[in-house]
C-alpha cells in the first residue's frame, strides 16, 4: 500500500516521517515540487516525490495535508482521480487574524470535515484524521511509553476506518473512532472536545480517550 501525502508542511511532513519510520511507502507532493523532493530525499527509499496529480494517482490512500481553502480548489481539479481512494483529511477550520491570533474560519457548528466530505466524489472513502494534535505534539508523540497516545478519527466508511486504523498504528499511535462525519467537529480545533486543545493540551491514552468519547471526562481538565 502507498500513501500519497499532498502538502509537506507541518502536518504532511510529520505524517510522512512517522509512516516511513513505520515501514510504509509514501509519495509526496507539494505546491513547489522541490519541497516534496527534499523531504523524500531525507526520508529515503520508502519515500518519493511526484506532482499532485501523479501522487494522487499512485496513492491507495491520500492525505490532504493542506489548508481548507487549498483543498476547496484542489478536490474539484482531481475529483476523478480521487474516486475509490481513501481520503484522509486533517484540516481544522482555523486561520489567523492580522495580529496573528487564531480565528475560526467556518460558522459555529459547521465542521471542516463536513465541508471536505461534501466536496469529494461519491466513490471516495472519507475519513477525518491526523489533525487532532498540534504539529509539534504529533511529531513528538509517536511510540509513547508506557501507553501510546491516541489519534482520534471520524468516518462513516468501513474501508476508510480499516485503512486509517492501520496507518495510525504504523505511525506509532493508537487509533480510536470518535464517530461519523457528523461528529468530525469533536476532533477539530477550535471548539472540539476531543481535539488536543479541547483536552487541555493533553495526549490521551486509549482508556482516557474512550472515556472522553463517551463524555465521561475522566481525563484531567
Ligand atoms: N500546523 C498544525 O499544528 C496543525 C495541526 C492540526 C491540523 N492542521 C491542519 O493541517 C493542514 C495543513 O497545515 P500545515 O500547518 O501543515 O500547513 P503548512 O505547513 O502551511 O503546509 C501546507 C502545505 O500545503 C502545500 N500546498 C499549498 N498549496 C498547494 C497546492 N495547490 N497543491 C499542493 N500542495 C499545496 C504547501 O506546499 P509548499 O511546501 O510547496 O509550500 C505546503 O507543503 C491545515 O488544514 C491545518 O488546519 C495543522
Amino acid at each position: 500500500m502507498t500513501t500519497a501525502i499532498i502538502g509537506v508542511g507541518n502536518i504532511g511532513s510529520g505524517v510522512a516521517r512517522h509512516l516511513v519510520a513505520g515501514g510504509e511507502s509514501v509519495v509526496l507532493a507539494a505546491k513547489d515540487e522541490p519541497n516534496a523532493e527534499a523531504l523524500a530525499g531525507e526520508l529515503g527509499p520508502l519515500a518519493r516525490a511526484a506532482s499532485v496529480e501523479n501522487a494522487i494517482d499512485d496513492g491507495d490512500a491520500v492525505v490532504l495535508a493542506l489548508w481548507l481553502d487549498t483543498i476547496k480548489e484542489l478536490i474539484p481539479q482531481h475529483a476523478r482521480l480521487l474516486e475509490g481512494k481513501v481520503v484522509i483529511d486533517p484540516t481544522n477550520p482555523i486561520g489567523f487574524d492580522e495580529s496573528g491570533q487564531p480565528i475560526r474560519t467556518l460558522p459555529e457548528g459547521q465542521s471542516a470535515g463536513s465541508v471536505v466530505a461534501a466536496l469529494l466524489p461519491a466513490g471516495a472513502h472519507y475519513v477525518k484524521a491526523f489533525g487532532t494534535l498540534s504539529a509539534d505534539a504529533l511529531a513528538a508523540g509517536a511510540h509513547r511509553e508506557p501507553r501510546r497516545a491516541v489519534l482520534f478519527y471520524a468516518t462513516d466508511d468501513d474501508t476508510a476506518a480499516t485503512t486509517i486504523e492501520r496507518l495510525v498504528r504504523a505511525a506509532g499511535f493508537d487509533p480510536l473512532k470518535a464517530g461519523g462525519v457528523a461528529d468530525a467537529g469533536r476532533i477539530e480545533a477550535p471548539g472540539g472536545d476531543l481535539h488536543q486543545f479541547g483536552l487541555n493540551g493533553q495526549l490521551v491514552d486509549l482508556d482516557q480517550a474512550r472515556a472522553a468519547v463517551a463524555g465521561e471526562g475522566s481525563h484531567e481538565r
